[in-house]
């Protein structure tokens, strides 16, 4: 079966890697591909919360790793779509509870049976972030639009380029077509242009999401709103399909904060 491990990551935290992984795989299953989403924030979980899982989980990555259970054991089946699994993690242990060895070779086992197999990357730049870089084969990186995030979205880009993982493309999430406009928001045009990283897609602000997060039902699992529509097209373009990106008004901004050409 012909496997791409998608791994989800960021400089700063709290951008949106888990609700973006999430939709990600929710949207690809209802593509009917048979996908994985594993959480690799060992220690802090949260996608099984996201997805509404969380009451599910008997054993973890780290018991499967530790040989206390099956892989199949640890995997949690998610009956809104055909074929959509999580892994979820330990939430007692911390980030170096799993080697980056450990996580390629579950991988390995996952790519006999999936097709997608998203990792939940932990935010920051330590050894929860190259455990979960090892397996990859694509990376996403995620950014708001705002320019710190940038900066720490910039680094992360080159640490993925010096690992040869990647390539690299950036995902933009909790964009404002409105404070685009209004010039208080970096656009899409502005990102991509520091960065000179290909864009997968732009995920507006969408207060879907919370509602969706509190019920433990991504919004692509039945949502027609913006947000839910951005991760549709993003998973379409995961899948080799050509989605036009949505161009939003460039502004001038972004060159004069950061200095950069
Ligand atoms: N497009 C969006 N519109 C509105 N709210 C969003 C959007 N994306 C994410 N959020 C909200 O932002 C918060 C952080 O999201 P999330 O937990 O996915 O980030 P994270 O990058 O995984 O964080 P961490 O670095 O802690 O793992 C959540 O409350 C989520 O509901
Ligand atoms: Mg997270």
């Amino acid at each position: 079966m012909q496997s791409v491990v998608v791994t989800v990551t960021s400089g700063k935290g709290g951008v949106g890697k888990t609700t973006c992984s999430a939709n990600i795989g929710c949207a690809l299953a209802l593509l009917q591909k048979k996908v994985v989403v594993i959480d690799g924030d060992i220690g802090l979980r949260n996608l099984d919360i996201v997805m509404g899982l969380e009451n599910r989980i008997v054993y973890d990555s780290v018991d499967y790793i530790e040989g206390r259970c099956r892989l199949r054991q640890a995997l949690i089946r998610d009956k809104r779509a055909p074929d959509l699994y999580v892994m979820p993690t330990a939430q007692t242990r911390d980030k170096t509870a799993v080697s980056a060895e450990q996580m390629v070779a579950m991988c390995d086992e996952l790519r006999k049976d999936y097709e997608y197999i998203i990792i939940d990357s932990p935010a920051g730049i330590e050894q929860g972030f190259h455990t979960c870089l090892a397996p990859a084969d694509r990376v996403l990186i995620v950014t708001n639009p705002e320019v710190s995030s940038v900066r720490d979205a910039d680094r992360v880009i080159g640490l993925v380029e010096a690992q040869e993982k990647g390539p690299a493309q950036i995902l933009i999430n909790r964009l404002m077509a409105a404070r685009v406009k209004k010039q208080e928001m970096l656009s899409m045009d502005d990102i991509v242009d520091v960065l000179s990283t290909e864009l997968i897609g732009a995920v507006p602000e969408d207060e879907a999401i919370l509602m969706s997060t509190n019920r433990g039902t991504p919004v692509a699992l039945n949502g027609r709103g913006p947000a839910a529509t951005a991760f549709h097209e993003i998973a379409l373009r995961l899948t080799g399909e050509e989605v036009p990106l949505r161009v939003q008004q460039p502004v001038s901004i972004f060159h004069r904060l950061f200095g950069k050409a």
